[in-house]
């Protein structure tokens, strides 16, 4: 892990930026594949490390975070064919940790985040990760009234009938004190008996079968046909909940003891500890225990076992802070390094792809994997025609780790980055920073002539994460690029007449369209006129500024024409009185840099630039931002906390205000809507007092937001 951090903190800006936009399309792919077709094309171990990798990127430049981020999802989109459900509390994931070290600096948070002395007992469950598909299984006054998948975290398929085929899941709760309302949540997961005899019946029936337990399970629990899942022996461990009417016990270790005695599956390996050193401990009895458990775990789950501390924990992103899942480490293969190509990414960076001969690495075909930058292949000594080890976990993967017989004879010499882009053939540079620091990318220089940057930008602006059109994809994109129809983004919302100037057939006639996809797609590009602020500030592509910041400037100018004023005031008399002054109104928000600023300004700076915002306003509608909907009674509210709180710490204090809507603010200004004081408070209290701002106490505040939402029935 020290290895992988160190490469996250050596990535520019640039690097970093353009590897969460690869990331999250990875993870889309994996999790469309994964959830919507139970095909997944990456393992868990391949998935998990992108997961972490995009995680690790995020800490580092918060600020780059995308508006579609994977680290906000749980998973994919639902498919077709099941009536949607709607999770009562949100299903979320598990952190992952991959190191005793990760172990021990997930435990000094919880210590830190409640501000517990070295005297404090944080006691911890540990219990295998199940490598199944999670149920939410919803009980009105103890009877099954419906089971759902996880779909997107929010909103599920709705398996009720599928889940009652399965007799580990009780249609009527037995024993006592069961709340009148509560969601028991699990994993559906299939023995590697069952799956070797299903496979096997699937192969003589002539069908492909499924490529693992888990997919096994996901495959048999979505069957549209009720009686096929019956004829599917699934199980189930119940370890978890959502929404519940009442307080169940006081600990994670007790409610799972009530699961059991309510009739549920509880697995056996579950236990509870006192320090880490005993957490790790079973850690690796339960990694002993793996081989021969006769079902698939990839890991171990660590859980705060006291139920008050995990309300305060709550979520950050899609995971609690109070549990995290101690994953297996990564499996291994070497294989043929045949060839390294590049690809040019939306800024310009140019990365090195391997191209492997296909091995398979724990059951999964990799065929390619990604070199990072030159001077990881030089540091590691990759060349073509080398015999390489290739890993996948803990951080992108495939990843290749090293080389075999370095010495041999023959060897070719070293490689070498182009110096020029494979795709424009414009020069291809390492920039150096102020700091006169090299960047480790090299970047094309070509800008828009270069045909790879504007096709890349352009299916940016056109993703899911910025204007969101339908059936106009990459691959949409870059043909209507290479026709010369689409060459920045306000031509798409020109795209018949430009087909038309062009003197192509209409778009109906293209290989491909037909007349109702042609209709469809220009409908799509309509309906995307009228769009909010964030998505088109997101979709432009402006380095730092990404889902974060743009979501950020909506909620605090809501008016995308004064943003863009307040913009062209900053670039327009550099230094300036009033350009300062604009500059400090774009910097003024918590979460908003100086890099962010300044690239907004160079953006605006450039002509070309401004010629294509004017074009792009004539085009679009953009809303303005609303100030947040949320009902809670600080939403949209700027709230500044000082001195010493003593409830709660400063990190839980903020996590609860952001939650619920608020924007959370180092100074006081006359913005600021509350200032939140505890002993000791200074100047900040003198400010707010001067400007008349309103000063709650801690606790007033904590009357204001309450302290946690655990046991609500949403
Ligand atoms: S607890 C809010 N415990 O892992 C946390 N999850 O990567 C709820 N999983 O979505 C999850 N075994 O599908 C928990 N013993 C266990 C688990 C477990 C498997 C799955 C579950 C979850 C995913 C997170």
């Amino acid at each position: 892990m020290a290895k992988q951090r160190a490469e996250v903190d050596a990535l520019s800006e640039a690097e970093a930026r353009a590897e969460l936009a690869r990331l999250a399309t990875e993870i889309n792919l994996a999790d469309a594949a994964y959830y919507q077709r139970d095909d997944p094309h990456l393992t868990d171990a391949e998935y998990d490390a992108l997961r972490q990798r995009n995680l690790a990127i995020e800490a580092a430049f918060p600020h780059l975070k995308r508006k579609d981020s994977p680290s906000d999802k749980v998973g994919a989109r639902i498919g077709d064919g099941f009536s949607k459900s709607e999770h009562l509390v949100p299903m979320l994931s598990l952190g992952n940790a991959f190191s005793d070290q990760d172990v021990e600096d997930f435990s000094a948070k919880i210590a830190r985040f409640l501000g517990l002395s070295g005297d404090d007992t944080i006691t911890l469950t540990a219990e295998p990760k199940i490598d199944g598909l999670s149920l939410n299984l919803l009980y009105q006054k103890g009877k099954l009234v419906r089971a759902s998948t996880r779909g997107d975290g929010a909103v599920g398929e709705d398996v009720t009938a599928n889940a009652r085929t399965i007799s580990d899941v009780p249609e009527q709760f037995g024993g006592k004190d069961w709340p009148d309302e509560i969601e028991v949540r699990g994993e559906v997961y299939m023995t590697h008996a069952d799956f070797a005899a299903l496979n096997s019946r699937e192969h003589e029936a002539g069908r492909k079968g499924f490529a693992n337990p888990r997919n096994a399970a996901a495959g048999s629990l979505r069957q549209l046909d009720v009686s096929v899942t019956k004829s599917r022996p699934l199980r189930f461990f119940a370890y978890a909940w959502g929404a519940v009417s009442a307080p169940v016990a006081e600990t994670q270790w007790d409610t799972v003891a009530k699961f059991a005695e309510w009739g549920f599956s509880v697995n056996l390996l579950f236990s509870r500890h006192e320090t880490t050193q005993n957490l790790l401990a079973a850690y690796a009895d339960i990694e002993r225990q793996r081989a021969t458990l006769g079902y698939d775990i990839d890991g171990v789950v660590y859980k705060v076992d006291r139920l008050d501390w995990q309300a305060r924990l709550g979520f950050v992103s899609r995971a609690p802070r109070w549990a995290v899942a101690h994953k297996f480490p990564a499996e291994t293969a070497t294989t043929l390094l045949e060839a390294i190509e590049i690809q040019v990414g939306r800024t310009g960076s140019l990365t090195p792809v391997a191209r492997l001969s296909p091995v398979t690495v724990g059951g999964v075909v990799v065929s390619n994997a990604t070199l990072h930058n030159e001077d990881e292949i030089a540091r590691k000594d990759i060349r073509i025609g080398d015999t390489v080890t290739v890993q996948r976990a803990g951080d992108v993967i495939p990843q290749i780790t090293g080389v075999l017989d370095p010495g041999r004879k023959g060897r070719p010499a070293p490689w070498a980055m182009p110096e020029t882009c494979p795709v424009c053939s414009s020069p291809a540079i390492r920039e150096i920073d102020d700091k006169g620091t090299e960047d480790v990318r090299r970047r094309c220089t070509g800008g828009l002539i270069c045909a790879a940057q504007t096709v890349e930008r352009l299916k940016h602006f056109v993703s899911r994460q910025a204007l969101d059109i339908d059936g106009l994809g990459s691959k949409q994109v870059a043909l209507f690029h290479e026709r010369g129809v689409v060459k920045s983004f306000p031509d798409i919302f020109q795209l018949e007449a430009r087909i038309a100037e062009a003197g192509l057939p209409p778009l109906a006639e293209w290989e491909g369209f037909g007349e109702t996809s042609a209709k469809k797609l220009f409908d799509a590009i309509e309906a995307r006129r009228r769009i909010e602020f964030a998505a088109v500030l997101k979709g432009l592509g402006i380095r730092h500024v990404g889902r974060t910041v743009s979501g950020l400037y909506e909620r605090n100018f809501l008016s995308w024409s004064r943003f863009w004023e307040t913009v062209a005031r900053a670039a327009e008399a550099p230094e300036s009185e009033t350009a300062e002054a604009a500059r400090a109104e774009l910097a003024a928000i918590d979460g908003v840099g100086n890099a962010a600023v300044d690239a907004l300004v160079s953006f605006y700076s450039d002509p070309a630039s401004r010629e294509m915002l004017t074009a792009l306003d004539a085009e679009l509608d953009v809303l303005d931002g609303e100030a947040a909907s949320d009902d809670s009674p600080v939403s949209g509210k700027t709230i500044v906390f000082t001195g010493k709180l003593e409830k709660m710490t400063r990190d839980e204090a903020k996590a609860r205000a952001t939650m619920l809507g608020a924007k959370v603010s180092g100074s006081v200004s006359a913005k600021t809507d509350i200032l939140v004081a505890g002993p000791g408070a200074g100047s900040k209290l003198k400010k707010a007092e001067t400007l008349g701002i309103k000063t709650l106490t801690e606790e007033e505040w904590i009357t204001l937001v309450g302290s946690g939402r655990y046991f609500d029935c949403a």
